[in-house]
Protein backbone atom coordinates (compact mmCIF):
# COMPACT_ATOMS: atom_id res chain seq x y z
CA UNK A 1 0.00 0.00 0.00
CA UNK A 2 1.25 3.49 -0.78
CA UNK A 3 1.55 5.59 2.13
CA UNK A 4 -0.73 8.56 1.49
CA UNK A 5 -4.21 8.61 2.49
CA UNK A 6 -6.87 11.54 2.67
CA UNK A 7 -8.43 12.07 5.99
CA UNK A 8 -11.44 13.61 4.64
CA UNK A 9 -13.28 14.77 7.97
CA UNK A 10 -17.16 16.36 7.56
CA UNK A 11 -19.81 17.80 9.37
CA UNK A 12 -21.48 20.72 10.59
CA UNK A 13 -20.05 24.20 11.54
CA UNK A 14 -18.45 24.04 15.30
CA UNK A 15 -19.08 20.41 15.28
CA UNK A 16 -15.02 20.06 15.69
CA UNK A 17 -13.46 19.40 12.55
CA UNK A 18 -10.61 21.80 13.18
CA UNK A 19 -9.93 20.86 16.54
CA UNK A 20 -9.43 17.24 16.25
CA UNK A 21 -7.51 17.79 12.99
CA UNK A 22 -5.00 20.22 15.15
CA UNK A 23 -4.38 17.43 17.51
CA UNK A 24 -4.05 14.45 14.57
CA UNK A 25 -1.62 16.66 12.77
CA UNK A 26 0.39 17.37 15.64
CA UNK A 27 0.14 13.47 16.71
CA UNK A 28 1.13 12.02 13.01
CA UNK A 29 4.00 14.83 12.54
CA UNK A 30 5.82 13.50 16.01
CA UNK A 31 5.80 10.27 14.39
CA UNK A 32 8.01 11.79 11.54
CA UNK A 33 4.54 12.33 9.10
CA UNK A 34 4.29 14.36 6.48
CA UNK A 35 0.97 16.18 6.43
CA UNK A 36 -0.75 18.86 5.19
CA UNK A 37 -4.18 20.63 6.61
CA UNK A 38 -6.71 21.98 4.05
CA UNK A 39 -9.33 23.66 6.35
CA UNK A 40 -12.22 25.24 5.08
CA UNK A 41 -12.29 28.20 6.37
CA UNK A 42 -8.64 28.66 5.47
CA UNK A 43 -9.04 27.41 2.05
CA UNK A 44 -11.89 29.55 1.59
CA UNK A 45 -9.82 32.96 1.91
CA UNK A 46 -7.13 31.43 -0.96
CA UNK A 47 -7.61 28.29 -2.96
CA UNK A 48 -11.31 28.95 -3.08
CA UNK A 49 -11.56 32.73 -2.37
CA UNK A 50 -14.32 34.41 -4.12
CA UNK A 51 -16.73 31.08 -3.58
CA UNK A 52 -19.87 31.91 -2.01
CA UNK A 53 -22.02 28.85 -0.23
CA UNK A 54 -24.57 27.79 -2.78
CA UNK A 55 -24.93 23.75 -3.69
CA UNK A 56 -22.98 24.65 -6.87
CA UNK A 57 -20.31 26.56 -5.26
CA UNK A 58 -19.95 24.41 -2.06
CA UNK A 59 -19.49 21.58 -4.41
CA UNK A 60 -16.85 23.18 -6.54
CA UNK A 61 -14.86 24.42 -3.16
CA UNK A 62 -14.88 20.68 -2.17
CA UNK A 63 -13.98 19.68 -5.73
CA UNK A 64 -10.55 21.87 -5.74
CA UNK A 65 -9.92 20.50 -2.12
CA UNK A 66 -10.03 16.35 -3.58
CA UNK A 67 -8.01 17.82 -6.13
CA UNK A 68 -4.97 19.07 -4.33
CA UNK A 69 -5.48 16.14 -1.50
CA UNK A 70 -5.29 13.42 -4.40
CA UNK A 71 -1.42 14.85 -5.54
CA UNK A 72 -0.57 15.10 -1.79
CA UNK A 73 -1.74 11.62 -1.30
CA UNK A 74 0.57 10.26 -4.36
CA UNK A 75 3.20 11.85 -3.09
CA UNK A 76 3.23 9.98 0.62
CA UNK A 77 1.77 12.74 1.98
CA UNK A 78 -1.16 12.75 4.54
CA UNK A 79 -3.75 15.06 3.56
CA UNK A 80 -6.37 16.08 6.05
CA UNK A 81 -9.44 17.77 4.93
CA UNK A 82 -11.55 19.76 7.27
CA UNK A 83 -14.30 21.37 5.64
CA UNK A 84 -18.05 21.14 5.99
CA UNK A 85 -18.76 19.05 2.61
CA UNK A 86 -22.22 18.50 3.04
CA UNK A 87 -22.70 16.96 -0.41
CA UNK A 88 -22.66 13.25 -0.11
CA UNK A 89 -22.47 13.00 -3.93
CA UNK A 90 -19.24 15.05 -4.33
CA UNK A 91 -17.12 13.41 -0.98
CA UNK A 92 -18.00 10.19 -2.52
CA UNK A 93 -16.31 11.41 -6.01
CA UNK A 94 -13.68 12.34 -4.32
CA UNK A 95 -13.38 9.18 -2.56
CA UNK A 96 -12.89 7.59 -5.91
CA UNK A 97 -10.58 9.87 -7.27
CA UNK A 98 -8.23 9.57 -3.80
CA UNK A 99 -8.67 6.05 -3.50
CA UNK A 100 -6.86 6.12 0.13
CA UNK A 101 -9.60 7.85 1.62
CA UNK A 102 -10.56 7.82 5.34
CA UNK A 103 -14.09 9.54 6.04
CA UNK A 104 -14.60 10.61 9.53
CA UNK A 105 -17.60 12.48 10.21
CA UNK A 106 -18.04 14.76 13.44
CA UNK A 107 -21.28 14.27 14.16
CA UNK A 108 -23.04 16.59 16.38
CA UNK A 109 -26.13 17.50 17.35
CA UNK A 110 -27.19 20.99 15.91
CA UNK A 111 -28.45 21.87 19.19
CA UNK A 112 -24.87 21.62 20.51
CA UNK A 113 -23.71 23.20 18.10
CA UNK A 114 -25.93 25.90 18.06
CA UNK A 115 -25.39 26.22 21.99
CA UNK A 116 -21.25 26.42 20.81
CA UNK A 117 -21.06 29.19 18.29
CA UNK A 118 -18.31 29.39 18.54
CA UNK A 119 -17.75 32.15 15.44
CA UNK A 120 -21.74 33.66 16.79
CA UNK A 121 -22.50 32.69 13.21
CA UNK A 122 -25.74 30.28 14.15
CA UNK A 123 -27.06 33.61 15.84
CA UNK A 124 -26.65 35.29 12.66
CA UNK A 125 -28.13 32.61 10.92
CA UNK A 126 -31.14 32.07 12.40
CA UNK A 127 -32.18 35.44 12.75
CA UNK A 128 -32.07 35.78 8.61
CA UNK A 129 -28.89 37.68 8.56
CA UNK A 130 -27.17 34.54 7.17
CA UNK A 131 -28.39 33.06 4.17
CA UNK A 132 -27.91 29.42 3.53
CA UNK A 133 -26.38 28.39 6.40
CA UNK A 134 -25.63 24.78 6.71
CA UNK A 135 -28.20 22.92 9.44
CA UNK A 136 -30.37 26.26 9.74
CA UNK A 137 -31.15 27.13 5.78
CA UNK A 138 -29.18 24.60 3.69
CA UNK A 139 -29.23 21.07 3.86
CA UNK A 140 -26.19 18.50 5.56
CA UNK A 141 -26.70 14.79 4.19
CA UNK A 142 -24.74 12.90 6.61
CA UNK A 143 -22.29 9.88 5.61
CA UNK A 144 -23.62 6.14 4.94
CA UNK A 145 -20.19 4.80 5.87
CA UNK A 146 -17.62 6.20 6.89
CA UNK A 147 -14.86 4.93 8.17
CA UNK A 148 -15.10 6.68 11.62
CA UNK A 149 -17.72 8.49 13.78
CA UNK A 150 -17.00 10.76 16.16
CA UNK A 151 -19.58 11.81 18.80
CA UNK A 152 -18.13 14.97 19.73
CA UNK A 153 -21.44 15.79 21.63
CA UNK A 154 -20.04 13.02 23.69
CA UNK A 155 -16.45 12.46 23.65
CA UNK A 156 -13.43 14.87 23.92
CA UNK A 157 -11.32 15.74 20.97
CA UNK A 158 -8.62 14.21 22.54
CA UNK A 159 -10.69 10.81 22.72
CA UNK A 160 -11.74 12.21 19.18
CA UNK A 161 -8.17 12.12 17.70
CA UNK A 162 -8.09 8.85 19.17
CA UNK A 163 -10.34 7.11 17.27
CA UNK A 164 -9.09 8.39 13.85
CA UNK A 165 -5.82 7.62 14.90
CA UNK A 166 -6.35 4.07 15.69
CA UNK A 167 -8.37 3.58 12.25
CA UNK A 168 -5.22 4.93 10.87
CA UNK A 169 -3.48 2.24 12.05
CA UNK A 170 -5.68 -0.71 11.79
CA UNK A 171 -5.56 0.00 7.62
CA UNK A 172 -1.78 0.39 7.82
CA UNK A 173 -1.78 3.83 6.66
CA UNK A 174 0.90 3.90 9.17
CA UNK A 175 2.84 1.20 9.54
CA UNK A 176 5.90 3.08 7.21
CA UNK A 177 6.13 5.27 10.69
CA UNK A 178 5.97 2.38 12.64
CA UNK A 179 8.60 0.95 10.98
CA UNK A 180 11.04 3.72 10.66
CA UNK A 181 10.38 4.45 14.38
CA UNK A 182 11.89 0.94 15.26
CA UNK A 183 15.16 0.92 12.56
S1 LIG B 1 -18.34 23.84 2.50
O1 LIG B 1 -19.80 23.66 2.61
O2 LIG B 1 -17.93 24.42 1.23
O3 LIG B 1 -17.61 22.59 2.81
P1 LIG B 1 -16.52 25.23 4.25
O4 LIG B 1 -16.13 24.20 5.23
O5 LIG B 1 -15.59 25.50 3.13
O6 LIG B 1 -17.98 24.87 3.67
O7 LIG B 1 -16.78 26.60 4.98
C1 LIG B 1 -17.62 26.62 6.10
C2 LIG B 1 -17.26 27.76 7.02
O8 LIG B 1 -17.60 28.98 6.41
C3 LIG B 1 -18.07 27.68 8.30
O9 LIG B 1 -17.38 26.99 9.33
C4 LIG B 1 -18.31 29.11 8.64
O10 LIG B 1 -17.23 29.61 9.39
C5 LIG B 1 -18.30 29.81 7.33
N1 LIG B 1 -19.62 30.10 6.72
C6 LIG B 1 -20.01 31.33 6.28
N2 LIG B 1 -21.22 31.26 5.71
C7 LIG B 1 -21.63 29.97 5.78
C8 LIG B 1 -22.81 29.28 5.35
N3 LIG B 1 -23.80 29.90 4.71
N4 LIG B 1 -22.91 27.94 5.60
C9 LIG B 1 -21.91 27.32 6.22
N5 LIG B 1 -20.77 27.91 6.65
C10 LIG B 1 -20.61 29.23 6.43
Amino acid sequence: MSKGVTIWFTGLSGAGKSTITRILEKRLRAMGAKVEVLDGDVVRTNLSKGLGFSKEDRDTNIKRIGFVCNLLTRNDVIAISAAISPYRQVRDYNRQLIGNFVEVYTRCSLDACIERDTKGLYKKAIAGEIKEFTGISDPYEEPLAPEVICDTDKETAEESAEKVFKKLEELGYLDHLQSQKSN
